[in-house]
């Protein structure tokens, strides 16, 4: 079973443009799906344990069905690309009674200061992202020195399990997900972390990334 990381989109801008098309046409059905699907429930909810506060921002939110989960704990803001889901994620967070300050802009220019959260919380979107330096950049930006990133998304399970590499595969291959070596991409950053499967044979993983040492951000 071949085991191939992606490489990056060239035209990053058209690959974006793409899948937020692709995202306004799907906003609805996710809606019902994230809801209803026990198992993709089940895989984001792991993050909502490793999550610490006061200050929390949600970095590709979608519908906004996680934010439900702990938004009445931590002081939460939250941001998402996709116009639709953001107007979802706003009802749905006012529907269940909640409060988190939602805007619409990218993970590469996330519009907060440096140094402004404690976690920020990044579930099934960093494969869809068409720069993954960049994009892990600016969510380190954003970070506390010690503050964490708790990410879940697809990657090859670690024993090369036959069924897991499958499956991560298929991500890559049918739903156009970048799977990117994402252990080394922490290391390079400036993170410690860990590196948890939590389902699909191996081929979705949970990291809890730690912001090393003192802030060179400007
Ligand atoms: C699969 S959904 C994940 C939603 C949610 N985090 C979850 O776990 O259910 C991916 C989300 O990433 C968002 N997204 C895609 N590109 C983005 C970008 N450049 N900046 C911010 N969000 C982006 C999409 O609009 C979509 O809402």
């Amino acid at each position: 079973m071949t085991r191939r990381y992606s490489t990056e989109p060239e035209d990053k801008r058209a690959f974006t443009e793409k899948y937020d098309r692709v995202w306004t046409r799907a906003a609805r059905a996710y809606d019902v799906i994230v809801k209803t699907l026990p198992l993709w429930k089940s895989w984001i909810g792991k993050a909502v344990p490793e999550i610490r506060g006061p200050r929390v921002l949600d970095v590709s939110f979608g519908t906004g069905y996680l934010l439900t989960r702990y938004a009445q704990k931590f002081e939460v803001c939250g941001i998402d690309y996709n116009a639709r889901m953001v107007r979802t994620a706003q009802r749905n967070v006012r529907e269940a009674g909640l409060r988190a300050e939602l805007q619409r802009a990218s993970v590469e220019a996330i519009p907060y200061q440096r140094e402004t959260f404690d976690t920020v919380v990044n579930t099934m979107a960093f494969s869809g992202y068409p720069d993954g330096k960049a994009a892990m950049s600016e969510m380190r930006r954003v970070l506390k020195a010690g503050g964490r990133l708790v990410m879940i998304d697809v990657d090859y399970p670690s024993d090369g399990n036959r069924t897991g590499t499958f499956m991560t595969n298929l991500w890559k291959n049918q739903l156009g997900a970048i799977i990117r070596d994402v252990d080394s991409l922490f290391l390079e950053l400036g993170f410690e972390h860990t590196d948890r499967e939590i389902g699909g044979f191996g081929s979705i993983h949970l990291y809890v990334a730690e912001k090393l040492g003192l802030s060179l951000e400007r």
